[in-house]
């Protein structure tokens, strides 16, 4: 590490871009070979990420993993007629809120309660393995708000 942050700090600036350029086209590459195209689509440009300024339901967990998540929803007659959701933690993360807040706005609390972990895996088209606890974190999260909603 040492070394090599020897050899960043003696690069001119032309030679910085380009090792910063190569360095992003292997994140992406990465990402590509990784992800399929709806998680690298969710998380590079997530729907309802936020919380709500008035939910009627919060739920906040941290996972396993170290990571948060939080679900702010707003609801009426049983209805969920908006969701946010909040992380600090992976792009997998990201991409599983963004896709089930997407899937639970409109729904019933009774519909929504019963959405899982494999029905949002499949809705992703898949995670990695180092990544299939993601989405248990969202639905724990999003039902723990559920459970909490002090409306009727
Ligand atoms: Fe922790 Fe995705 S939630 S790695």
């Amino acid at each position: 590490m040492e070394k090599n942050w020897g050899k960043v700090e003696k690069m001119t600036d032309e030679e910085l871009e380009k090792l910063l350029k190569e360095l992003q086209e292997k994140i992406e590459y990465d990402e590509e070979y990784t992800f399929s195209e709806i998680v690298i689509r969710e998380y590079r440009n997530p729907s309802n990420f936020g919380v709500l300024e008035k939910p009627d339901a919060i739920g906040e967990i941290k996972g396993p993993c170290g990571d948060t998540m939080k679900f702010t929803l707003n609801i009426k007659n049983g209805n969920i007629f908006n969701a946010q959701f909040w992380t600090d933690g992976c792009g997998a993360t990201i991409a599983c809120g963004s896709m089930l807040t997407k899937i639970i706005i409109g729904k019933t609390l009774e519909t929504a309660k019963k959405f899982t972990s494999s029905q949002l895996l499949l809705a992703l088209d898949g995670l990695p393995i180092e990544h299939q606890h993601c989405p248990t974190l969202a639905i724990n999260t999003l039902k723990q708000a559920i459970q909490n909603c002090h409306i009727d």
